[in-house]
C-alpha cells in the first residue's frame, strides 16, 4: 500500500519535474636558454565533466522525459585511471555537490526509482551516505558517475599517481554545484549551498588523500616567488613576474582550479578567498579570477571563437594559466567535421594550457556519425606551448616514463627487423 502510494507520488513528481525542466604586458619571463620549461609553458588536453556516464539504458525513457535536451548528456567517460592511461589527457573536471551536514541526500535518485533498477555497484548506496562531497551531473536525473564521492575520485587519482611516478602534472577543474530550486520545490534533495564552512571541507578532503608533496598550491607558487623577490607579492604578481614552477618540479603532482565564474551567482570565489585568503593563503584551489586581482593566476575562457582567441593568447603571454574548450557535448560533433575541427584548432592555437574535450579518443563520437577526436598532434600528453614557444623546449622533454618505455620497445622491435 505504502509502496504504491510512494510510486504514485514519484510519478507525479516526475511528470511535474519534466515539464518544469523543459522551460527551461609582454611576456615577463626573460627567455633564458638555461631556464627550465615551466608549468605554464606547455599545453595539455583535458576532459570536460570527466566523471560523467550517461544514463543507464533502463532509465533512458524516463531521462528523455525529464531532461529538456536529453541527447546533450549522451556521452560517457572512462574511469580516471583509464583516461590518464589511454586517452592522453592530463586535466580532469569534477562537479561537486556539498553533502556534509546530512550526508546521503543524493543516495536515492528519482530516476532509479522510476526505472526500478539497481545502483551501478553494491557499495554505491553506502558510499553516497559517506560524509564527502558528491560527484555527478544533475540530482535525481543525470546521476551516473565514474566515482560517486569526491574522496573516491581523489583516491583513484592518488593510486594512479603512485603507480606512475614522475607523471606530468594533473590539473583538476572543480565545479561547485547546487541543486536547482525547481528540483527542491518538487521534493527533490535540497542539497547544501556552498559557503566558507564547506569550502574548507573540500580543502580538507583533498589534503586527506593527497599529501603536500603531491599538490601544487597557491602558496607554493607565491612563496617561491617571494623568496626570489625578497619582498611581499600578491599571487598574481608572483605568477606574472616570477613565473610558475618548472614542469619537472610539477611532476607527480596535482593542481586544482575552480570552474565557477569569478563573479557568478552564487559567488564562491569571495567565500573561498575570505578575509584572510586574498592571495589564497593556505588554500588548495586556484580560483577562476580576473586579471588585476590579487588571486589572479588561473583564468577560464571556455570559448576560443572570434576575438576571444587573441584575448586568450594575450593572457597566456602575460603568464596566466588558461583553460578553454575544444568542443561541447554533443552539439559540436553534430556539425560537419570540418567545423568541429575548426573550433579544436582555434582552442589549440589559443595557447590555453588546458584544452578540454568530451571526445578525447578516436571512436567516442562515432555513434554520432563522425570520427571527430580532440588530441594534441601526435597524440602527445603535452606539447611546448604554441604561443609562448619557450626557448629550449622540445616536445620530447615532455614525455612520461611509460611513453619513453613504449618508444624504446618500439625501437627495439624495429632494430630486430
Ligand atoms: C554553510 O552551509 C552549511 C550547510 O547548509 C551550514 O550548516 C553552515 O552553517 C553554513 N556556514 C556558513 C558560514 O554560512
Amino acid at each position: 500500500m505504502r509502496q504504491s502510494s510512494q510510486c504514485a507520488g514519484d510519478l507525479i513528481r516526475y511528470l511535474v519535474l519534466s515539464s518544469v525542466l523543459s522551460l527551461a604586458l609582454a611576456n615577463p619571463f626573460t627567455p633564458r636558454s638555461d631556464s627550465p620549461v615551466r608549468l605554464n609553458e606547455v599545453q595539455f588536453m583535458g576532459t570536460h565533466n570527466s566523471y560523467h556516464k550517461e544514463v543507464n539504458i533502463i532509465g533512458r525513457p524516463f531521462f528523455e522525459l525529464l531532461m529538456p535536451s536529453p541527447q546533450d548528456y549522451f556521452y560517457s567517460h572512462a574511469s580516471f585511471p583509464n583516461q590518464l592511461d589511454y586517452q592522453s589527457v592530463r586535466s580532469l573536471e569534477i562537479d561537486l555537490y556539498a553533502d556534509y551536514d546530512e550526508p546521503g541526500q543524493f543516495a536515492d535518485p528519482l530516476i532509479r526509482r522510476l526505472g526500478q533498477y539497481q545502483p551501478p555497484t553494491k557499495e554505491w548506496s553506502a558510499q553516497m551516505k559517506e560524509r564527502s562531497a558528491k560527484v555527478f551531473h544533475i540530482p535525481d536525473a543525470d546521476v551516473e558517475s565514474v566515482c560517486p564521492t569526491f574522496k573516491i575520485c581523489l583516491t583513484h587519482l592518488r593510486d594512479w599517481s603512485k603507480s606512475n611516478p614522475g607523471h606530468l602534472p594533473i590539473l583538476v577543474d572543480l565545479e561547485f554545484k547546487t541543486v536547482d530550486e525547481r528540483i527542491i520545490v518538487l521534493g527533490g534533495p535540497r542539497g547544501e549551498s556552498w559557503n566558507s564552512t564547506n569550502l574548507d571541507y573540500v580543502d580538507e578532503e583533498i589534503r586527506s588523500i593527497l599529501t603536500d608533496s603531491r599538490l601544487i598550491t597557491p602558496d607554493d607558487v607565491r612563496l617561491a616567488a617571494q623568496e626570489h623577490a625578497k619582498k611581499q607579492l600578491t599571487l598574481e604578481q608572483a605568477v606574472l613576474q616570477y613565473g610558475w614552477p618548472s614542469l619537472d618540479e610539477s611532476r607527480g603532482k596535482f593542481l586544482f582550479y575552480m570552474d565557477n565564474d569569478p563573479d557568478g551567482s552564487p559567488n564562491l570565489r569571495d567565500p573561498y578567498r575570505g578575509k584572510s585568503h586574498k592571495n589564497l593563503e593556505g588554500r588548495v584551489i586556484f580560483t577562476n579570477s580576473v586579471p588585476g586581482e590579487p588571486d589572479a593566476a588561473f583564468i577560464k575562457m571556455n570559448d576560443p571563437s572570434g576575438d576571444k582567441l587573441e584575448q586568450i593568447q594575450e593572457l597566456v603571454r602575460k603568464g596566466y594559466l588558461v583553460r578553454t574548450r575544444a568542443d561541447e557535448p554533443i552539439r559540436s560533433v553534430l556539425l560537419p567535421i570540418e567545423r568541429s575541427r575548426q573550433r579544436l584548432e582555434r582552442a589549440l592555437e589559443s595557447g590555453a594550457q588546458i584544452v578540454s574535450t568530451d571526445w578525447p579518443a578516436m571512436g567516442m563520437a562515432s555513434r554520432y556519425g563522425t570520427d571527430y577526436v580532440a588530441e594534441l598532434p601526435g597524440r602527445r600528453l603535452a606539447r611546448c606551448n604554441p604561443v609562448l614557444k619557450p626557448e629550449g623546449c622540445t616536445d620530447s622533454d615532455l614525455l612520461e616514463k611509460a611513453e619513453i618505455e613504449s618508444s624504446k620497445v618500439a625501437s627495439r622491435m624495429l632494430m630486430q627487423h
